[in-house]
């Protein structure tokens, strides 16, 4: 067994490990290097048909479906096309408006989620084209799916996800960048540049992971810890989610993540002397406003962690220890941000003695509703 963990003392710790790789290897042939664009040759369908969704509904579950908050942000930055992302055990009882120009796309890492299959069957009785984002070739979403785009983050094997959501990430960052070229809403720079930024990604993973001693000594100060917040605002907001769900699936502490600016319609009562609050302040375009909640926490008492991006010397000032991003594009700040997320809920699960890889009550692959 330690043979197939790779030396690692669990597969969670592995597959973290295992980021860089799997990043590189979704991206692979489907960035052009000579013309710094990106190509899905795996696409059936045609560009004109592509060109023609004027709405996206993402329909997936848990960590999945955070992948595709992240991607919801992603397209319609660079498209201008409107997505709503939904829960799939919710969706698959809704009843969703689909015109002809409506496009699906499920995102399943084992490609057997119940209730995501179910909405994607439902979608397909309606006539909606429907396109998989899945890690698993052969699985009943790659399948039934019209159109699939596969993760090639490898075998996931711990119960709690990691290496699947960067490489869904990933894979979200080409189809809005693909749907931006066939609709003409980024220019060929702008795509380049951004291809540019995507192909530093590994090596910056690569780095967080070298650098992880701070977020461990975070994780073990949380060891009598009985809540902890995540707050963030626009695509950080989305990312705390996920920080919030690995933490809660394997060491068990509470936690909530927020949006920084609806703390004071009520969740602020909860923060007071030592409550630890993981604020992530990488995105430019709210950076004050992110500030001002980080403010308003400290003034409660809360002890901070905050997240910046390297060369940031102002947010030192407001909290109490900073965790330092390598700088990339702020849409694709995301895929680093997670990672030290990911390391803490690790430390914080082994720092309280638990089976990081098997938590209870949990499967790895939810098949039944
Ligand atoms: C993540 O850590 C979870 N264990 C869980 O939320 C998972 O992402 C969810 O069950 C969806 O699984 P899928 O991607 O295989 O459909």
């Amino acid at each position: 067994v330690t043979a197939e963990k790779g030396g690692y003392d669990s597969f969670m710790l592995k597959e973290i490990h295992e980021q860089p790789q799997a990043v590189r290897e979704t991206m692979g042939a489907r960035i052009d290097q000579e013309h710094k664009r990106v190509i899905l040759p795996e696409l059936k369908m045609s560009n004109a048909d592509l060109a023609k969704y004027d709405r996206i509904y993402i329909v997936a579950c848990g960590t999945s479906m955070h992948a595709g908050l992240v991607g919801k942000d992603v397209i319609e930055k660079w498209t201008r096309v409107p997505v709503e992302v939904a829960v799939a055990s919710e969706f698959r009882y809704r009843d969703p408006i689909y015109t002809d120009n409506t496009l699906m796309i499920v995102i399943s890492q084992s490609g057997e989620t119940a209730d995501t299959l179910a909405a994607l069957r439902e979608a397909k009785k309606s006539n909606v084209t429907v396109l998989a984002i899945t890690n698993v070739v052969g699985s009943s979403v790659a399948r039934e799916a019209d159109e699939v785009l596969f993760t090639w983050a490898g075998p996931e094997v711990a119960v709690a996800s990691t290496k699947a959501y960067t490489s869904q990430v990933v894979a979200l960052y080409l189809f809005a960048l693909y749907l931006a070229q066939v609709k003409g809403t980024l220019a060929a720079a702008e795509v380049a540049e951004v291809v540019d930024h995507l192909q530093d990604i590994p090596a910056k993973i690569a780095s967080l992971l070298e650098d992880a001693e701070q977020v461990r000594r975070f994780a073990e100060s949380t060891k009598g810890v009985n809540s902890l917040f995540f707050i963030g605002r626009s695509l950080d907001y989305a990312v705390s989610l996920e920080g919030s769900l690995k933490l809660k699936e394997i060491s068990y502490i509470h936690s909530e993540a927020y949006p920084a600016g609806e703390l004071k319609h009520g969740t602020l009562a909860l923060i007071e002397d030592n409550v630890p609050v993981v604020a992530l302040a990488t995105q430019p375009d709210i950076y004050e406003k992110m500030v001002s909640n980080i403010v308003e926490v400290k003034a409660r008492g809360a002890r901070v962690l905050g997240f910046a991006i390297e060369g940031d010397t102002d947010l030192a000032k407001s909290v109490d220890e900073v965790i330092y991003l390598p700088s990339t594009l702020p849409m694709l700040t995301p895929i680093l941000t997670v990672i030290p997320l990911q390391l803490l809920s690790y430390f914080a699960s082994v720092a309280r003695g638990l089976d990081v890889d098997k938590p209870r009550n949990l499967a790895k692959s939810v098949t039944v509703e």
